[in-house]
């Protein structure tokens, strides 16, 4: 990894994310281990959280290490204490802390202060750690990543962007389709651009999401208002009124295509029952996944090369 912390995808090559695929392949095949016996977790969330908590808690124990939560009112980041601060004490207990923002400079100023290696656990602008569980969960489906084409539909948020640089990075083409105004952040376009020139990868911007959809071979879509954006709820839900994953609109996709979602789902708004619980939905899996790849990914950045890695094609 090019550095300490992971906070963004772009701070994985596409090396990394082969090598971290192929290891949370063979992490859940091998269960439980001791490779990190003695390794403390601090986990602070500043949002509610139900798979990324139990899954860290639940990797780091099947890995014999252990896992700390703090609830966002026994930290009160930035409030009671200064961020810095927050990192600088924490750092002195824990090897790694793993972190859920507001905002992803909070983020950055933990991983500025702390000694040892932060995790992006969601911010604002990205959700890495489930990119990688979904690129797993693709991997596993479609036995490749290269040359396949993902079809995201909705707002171009902090799920969207990791998907973006990681789906880019790995060579598969991403197409977006939002309304005006909720299209994906222009600084993550422009590095996945680059990504997807040096990987033979493509990106397709579009506000019709029949068009993206088209012959895709994953459809996926995440929640119209995010943690944090509960005022706008309303005005979001007039603006993505066109965008929701229905039957009529999955049929457009390759007859094998999978619809994935990293949940929680508002069913009824970006998807239907009938898509979230049918055959090719593969949403339930991806929240197992990344349990798995949460313990390839600690145990890269606090066990160094301790895993046989099996083949990776
Ligand atoms: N975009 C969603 C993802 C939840 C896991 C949010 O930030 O609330």
């Amino acid at each position: 990894m090019k550095s300490k912390d992971f906070l963004s995808i772009s701070d994985l090559s596409r090396d990394d994310i082969q090598r971290l695929i192929s290891s949370a392949i063979n992490m859940k095949a091998r269960g439980w281990s001791s490779l990190l016996s003695e390794k403390v977790l601090a986990l602070m969330f500043e949002k509610p959280s139900l798979r990324h908590r139990v899954s860290f808690e639940v990797a780091m124990r099947q890995l014999g290490g252990n896992c700390i939560y703090l609830s966002p009112a026994e930290v009160g980041l930035g409030q009671r204490e200064s961020v810095a601060d927050v990192a600088r004490v924490l750092s002195s207990y824990v090897d790694c802390i793993a972190a859920r923002t507001f905002s992803h400079h909070t983020l950055e100023t933990l991983a500025a202060y702390s000694r040892v290696p932060v995790i992006n656990a969601l911010s604002d602008l990205e959700h890495p750690c489930q990119a990688l569980a979904d690129l797993l969960t693709i991997y596993e489906k479609k036995g490749e990543l290269e040359g396949l084409s993902i079809a995201f539909i909705g707002d171009g948020n902090n799920v969207a962007h990791s998907l973006l640089l990681g789906a880019t990075l790995s060579g598969m083409s991403f197409r977006i389709a939002s309304p005006t105004g909720y299209t994906a952040n222009e600084k993550i376009l422009n590095l996945a651009l680059q990504y997807a020139a040096e990987s033979g990868g493509a990106i397709l911007c579009t506000e019709d999401p029949r068009q993206a959809v088209s012959q895709a071979d994953i459809v996926y879509t995440d929640v119209w208002t995010s943690m944090g954006q509960e005022s706008e709820a309303e005005k979001r839900r007039r603006a993505f009124a066109g965008y929701q994953v229905n039957s009529e609109l999955l049929s457009l996709a390759k007859e094998d295509a999978i619809f994935m979602h990293d949940l929680p789902a508002h069913r009824g708004e970006e998807v239907t029952d009938e898509v979230i619980d049918g055959l090719q939905s593969v949403a339930f899996e991806q929240s197992e996944n990344k349990m798995h790849l949460l313990k390839a990914l600690l145990v890269e950045i606090l066990g160094g090369s301790e895993i046989l890695l099996p083949d990776y094609r």
